[in-house]
């Protein structure tokens, strides 16, 4: 069968390859691949600068946000023949540390988990994928091919629910969110947030076109420009951009009481100046909460399924800007100036 795979840590290794069906031993359920979306992560893992192979191999099969259908599962498993599903990313790690112990593989405390496509584990990237029924997420059927948005939208379905619970510290009502960074993560969360029913603003360096026109859609206010120009303190921003500036202008901006999420991964080397003691005691003095955010477990699955439901399918489907059929596969690996979501297409059904 055919495989999309890289060799970790050589850039530019990315092949579409013929590998060994997958094994029994890689989970009960037989998964045909439908989709899979490519992301920020699978840019970092083809330039080398993050990704493992898995033990005794120099190859890793990419792919992390899957979309698949059953083909073959266990009577007792859950799963049957057609069952539109999902991969879960990370498995918790052989200690097992607290989190991991719980199901709370999202918060692995001493790094030892595994995450498909990204590290120590094939991802979901070719025709053909095993998983274990207790790592797998049934669809809703209607949900169709939009159902590739499912991981990425429980990266913020976790942002979301950590925010939730950070708020509950105390007596808060917050009535605005800041999302910075109108990618797809950014407009999953800025759906959340109206979903949350809060006023929700996102701010972008691109003036005009597709996430200008999504963000209005939505009901939401699009910024352009800095942070620090805003003419309001947002209660919760949450920053997807990964971009320095952004980050200290966040820290700066956020309202009093106010929750900053950071939910963007930084590349490396980004140098600005934070006056230390200023953010300190802007804390300090508002009761302000930083904090970083990263995968998600089951639940934030079943959270986002619940927020892809009730969202407009319409609006969803513009998410995915290009669809790149299985042939043409590199052209899904190079980024597009007006790209929000690409998915790569291994079947139509
Ligand atoms: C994935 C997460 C993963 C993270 C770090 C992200 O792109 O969506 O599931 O935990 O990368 O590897």
């Amino acid at each position: 069968m055919k495989a999309v795979t890289i060799v970790p840590g050589k850039a530019n290794s990315a092949a579409l390859q013929e590998v060994r069906e997958p094994s029994q031993a890689e989970g009960d359920v037989l998964v045909r691949g439908l989709a899979l979306g490519i992301c920020g992560t699978d840019f970092e893992l083809i330039s080398a600068e993050y990704g493992w192979a898995p033990p005794g191999s120099s190859h890793l099969i990419l792919g992390h946000e899957s979309l698949g259908r059953v083909e073959d599962a266990p009577s007792n498993s859950g799963f049957q023949k057609g069952d539109l599903v999902v991969g879960i990313v990370r498995r918790p790690d052989p200690v097992p540390c607290v989190g991991c112990a719980v199901g709370q593989w999202d918060m692995c405390r001493n790094g030892q988990y595994t995450e498909r496509g990204i590290k120590e584990r094939n991802g979901f990237g070719s025709e053909l994928w095993r998983n274990e029924s207790n790592f797998t997420v049934k669809l809703e059927p209607h949900l169709g091919n939009l159902g590739v948005l499912m991981e990425p939208a429980s990266i913020l379905a976790k942002a979301w629910d950590h925010i939730a619970r950070i708020g509950q510290r105390a007596e808060w009502k917050p009535k605005n969110v800041l999302v910075t960074g109108a990618g797809p993560i950014g407009l999953l969360g800025a759906l959340m947030g109206k979903q949350h029913g809060l006023e929700v603003h996102v701010l972008d360096r691109v003036t005009e076109g597709l996430k200008p026109e999504l963000v209005s859609e939505l009901g939401a206010e699009y910024h352009t420009g800095r942070v620090k120009q805003l003419k309001f303190s947002p209660d919760i921003i949450i920053e997807c951009t990964g971009v320095a500036e952004v980050i200290v202008d966040s820290l700066d901006k956020v309202g009093s009481d106010g929750i900053l999420c950071l939910a963007g991964v930084s590349s490396h080397g980004q140098k600005d100046t934070l006056d230390v003691g200023c953010l300190n005691r802007k804390l300090v003095l508002e009761n302000g909460v930083v904090f970083g955010t990263v995968n998600a477990n089951r639940h934030h699955y079943e959270l986002a399924q619940k927020s892809l439901c009730q969202a407009d399918q319409g609006w969803l489907s513009k998410l995915i800007t290009r669809r790149v059929p299985l042939e043409r596969w590199e052209e899904a690996l190079k980024r597009g100036a007006d790209d929000i979501k690409v998915v790569l297409e291994f079947s139509k059904n």
